[in-house]
């Protein structure tokens, strides 16, 4: 794996700690590297990083597939939790950021371009409003020029009885998780269409899509995550002429503002993956940079799931 090659460091052979994603300081260096080792920008760092034992071809190349440097990303649900993650991954790998969400980000877009380098945007906009979507992505068109990736993020969760589920709120599910994701990326596709130079699309789907999950009864927030891994194929299918890549990560239990609201529910978040806990929003950044970079050019229509092993069943209870 790429992680066991990195080292992080500074120009001057001074460690320093860089910033994740998630806004979390990373601790100094554990391992020093040869200072003949080339040195880059680290994507996740505002520090930098190492390669060793790689020769140089290699590490370009790699360097070269994971760059997202001069490309306009956009995101919805990008304000917090996950969606802010992936907001910060995309753009600590080169790319300009536009986040479109309800809310404003819970990071400042001025700390956020002062942190990572790249322009960011927010426009506020509802997934469930065709006419507030089609104004924010034409917005985006006037600020940053162009859209080359989409990550569809924003979702909202309903764990209650089956038996209980009522008409409204198992509607509002499905029109903010399929149709909102869905129309998002059909917008985001008409512009890369236009543009005629490809994309790629990552849809973010959930490990409810795959099986029923410990101690939770989301079966209508089952199935619009179900239905956002299915698109992430047929999509896929459609689009490949386009050279417009669409697939779909489905994460775990992570622990955001969205999982923290089940309070009764934290030590099964811990316990019940195989890894033996609760996943952070970072676990998902290198799948999404695999996957939105020159690397992933011949990956379409697959899900990668990143939940501590659960999707596959347990042995311990
Ligand atoms: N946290 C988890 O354990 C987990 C697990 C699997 C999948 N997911 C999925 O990951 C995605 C992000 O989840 P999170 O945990 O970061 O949740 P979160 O609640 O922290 O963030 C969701 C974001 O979506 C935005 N949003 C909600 N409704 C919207 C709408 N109508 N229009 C535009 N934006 C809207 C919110 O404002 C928020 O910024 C969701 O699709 C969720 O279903 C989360």
């Amino acid at each position: 794996m790429i992680q066991t090659h990195l080292a992080f460091r500074t120009p001057g052979m001074l460690p320093r700690p860089g910033v994740l994603p998630t806004g979390r300081k990373l601790s100094a260096p554990r391992r020093i590297l040869s200072k003949h080792a080339p040195i880059a920008r680290h994507p996740f760092s505002t520090g930098f990083y190492r390669f060793s034992n790689i020769s140089t071809t290699t590490r370009e190349l790699i360097e070269s597939k994971l760059s997202l440097s001069g490309r306009v990303t956009v995101i919805t649900g990008g304000s917090r939790g996950i969606g802010l993650t992936l907001a910060k991954t995309a753009a600590a790998l080169g790319s300009h950021v536009a986040i479109l969400d309800v809310h404003e980000p819970e990071t400042s877009v001025a700390k956020l371009e002062r942190d990572y380098g790249s322009r960011f945007i927010f426009h506020r906009m509802d997934v469930t409003s065709k006419d507030s979507m089609e104004l924010a992505f034409d917005k985006v068109i006037e600020d940053l020029g162009k859209v080359d990736n989409c990550i569809t993020c924003a979702g909202i969760a309903l764990d209650k009885p089956f038996l209980e589920h009522t008409w409204e709120e198992s509607r509002r599910i499905l029109d903010i998780n399929v149709l909102g994701s869905f129309f998002s990326a059909q917008l985001a596709a008409k512009q890369m269409v236009n543009q005629g130079n490809g994309g790629s699309i990552v849809m973010i789907a959930s490990i409810a899509a795959h099986c029923a999950i410990p101690a939770q009864r989301v079966s209508i927030y089952g199935a619009s995550k179900a239905a956002i891994k299915l698109l992430g194929k047929t999509l896929a299918v459609e689009m490949a002429p386009f050279n417009i890549r669409v697939n779909t990560i489905s994460p775990g239990f992570i622990a955001t503002k969205m999982s923290a609201q089940f309070t009764d529910l934290q030590e099964v978040f811990r316990t019940a993956p195989p890894m033996g806990r609760i996943g952070q929003p970072e676990d998902l950044a290198f799948a999404v940079g695999y996957l939105l970079g020159d690397g992933a050019s011949y990956t379409t229509g697959t899900d990668i799931a990143v939940t501590g092993g659960l999707h596959n069943g347990r042995i311990e209870i």
